[in-house]
């Protein structure tokens, strides 16, 4: 192994190597000691593969438009973004003051679009959402399963209510977004399923163990869903930001690299037009979750923000849930 350090091809291999990790692929499995070169150039073959099928797969302009969470901060944002003549939106979130004030300022623009004041953890009533939207837009381009809500630990009080509330939220709050559309995707051949992930997905960090655990869940429920769907034109994908500037974060004061919402909502639509299948941003963010990969725990522990013992919410009195109107 030392001998093939000295080789002069050695850093061109692996700057190649660390390349296609960041560019997300799978290279995992590269063995540089071995017929390394053999592995690497499969690696780059399948760099180009992917350009160009993302080139061929690329999604037209979605017209017909599903998204949780559009009240506030990414989910409004996203809606806007979207949001012109020709297009049906459908939008999901408790607060309908919000939503009110949101349908109005996107009719203007155009849209047409159909709210719904509901609460992501109930399934049978999130299906029948799916059901009415399906029927009113005659099909569906694009779910976004967006709504998702942010706590700290209240792990060394022992307690479990916040984090199940989070998990019902962050976790089975996509999954009833999501599986309702996949018959109708999979009758026209075509749609896209995007789940709502964080950068925290990648990497458990102290202070925010459920958090982080709700994010990774549903970036590998979405890694399953995606090879489910192979072969249908059904695509699924995972949006990963890093901080974003929206009311989630803005009682965090350990922000960094955030980046506006405008921004952020640009860069997430160009993910899901080149249907991406793990979209993590912004760029620093990307390099950091691989970096962060190869450091020892004893590090992240320390670098990352101390542990909280008390769910910020419970002290301030606020429940995790807003209660449905
Ligand atoms: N902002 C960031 O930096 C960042 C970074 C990584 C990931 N994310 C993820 O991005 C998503 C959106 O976050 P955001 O930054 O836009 O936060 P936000 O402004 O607080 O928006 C959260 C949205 O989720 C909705 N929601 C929460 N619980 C719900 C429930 N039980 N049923 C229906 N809707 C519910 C809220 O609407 P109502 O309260 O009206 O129901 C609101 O519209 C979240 O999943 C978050 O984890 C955000």
């Amino acid at each position: 192994m030392a001998e093939a350090l000295l080789e002069p091809w050695f850093p061109l291999l692996s700057s190649l190597f660390w390349w296609q990790r960041f560019r997300g692929l799978r290279t995992d499995c590269i063995v540089l000691r071995k017929n390394g070169r053999m592995r690497v150039l499969c690696g780059s073959a399948q760099w180009v593969c992917r350009r160009g099928s993302d080139k061929l797969l690329a999604m037209k302009t979605p017209t017909r438009i599903f998204i949780t969470g559009a009240s506030s901060g990414l989910g409004a944002g996203l809606a806007r973004h979207y949001a012109r003549p020709g297009v049906t939106l459908g939008l999901v979130a408790r607060r309908r003051d919000l939503l009110a004030t949101l349908q109005a300022d996107l009719a203007q623009r155009g849209a047409t679009v159909h709210v719904y004041e509901q609460d992501v953890c109930d399934t049978s009533k999130l299906a029948a959402c799916a059901r009415d939207f399906l029927e009113r837009a005659q099909g569906i381009d694009l779910v976004l399963a967006n709504a998702g809500v942010g706590i700290r630990n209240s792990i060394h009080e022992g307690e479990s209510d916040e984090v199940a509330a989070l998990m019902q939220i962050n976790v089975i709050g996509v999954t009833n977004t999501l599986l309702p559309f996949v018959p109708t995707m999979l009758k026209q051949k075509s749609g896209t399923l995007v789940g709502m992930s964080s950068m925290a997905g990648h990497q458990a960090l102290p202070g925010r163990t459920a958090y982080c655990a709700s994010k990774a869940a549903v970036r590998v429920f979405m890694d399953g869903l995606r090879m489910d769907l192979h072969g249908t034109g059904v695509h699924a994908m995972t949006l990963c930001p890093g901080f974003v500037d929206t009311p989630l974060i803005q009682d965090n004061p350990s922000t960094f690299w955030v980046v506006d919402l405008e921004r952020g909502v640009r860069l997430m639509a160009k993910a899901i037009a080149a249907r991406k299948r793990t979209y993590t941003f912004p760029w620093q963010m990307n390099l950091l979750h691989y970096l962060a990969k190869c450091l020892p725990e004893c590090v992240v522990r320390r670098l990352a923000p101390a542990p909280r013992t008390r769910s910020s919410l419970r002290r301030e009195g606020v429940s995790i849930g807003r209660p449905a109107p």
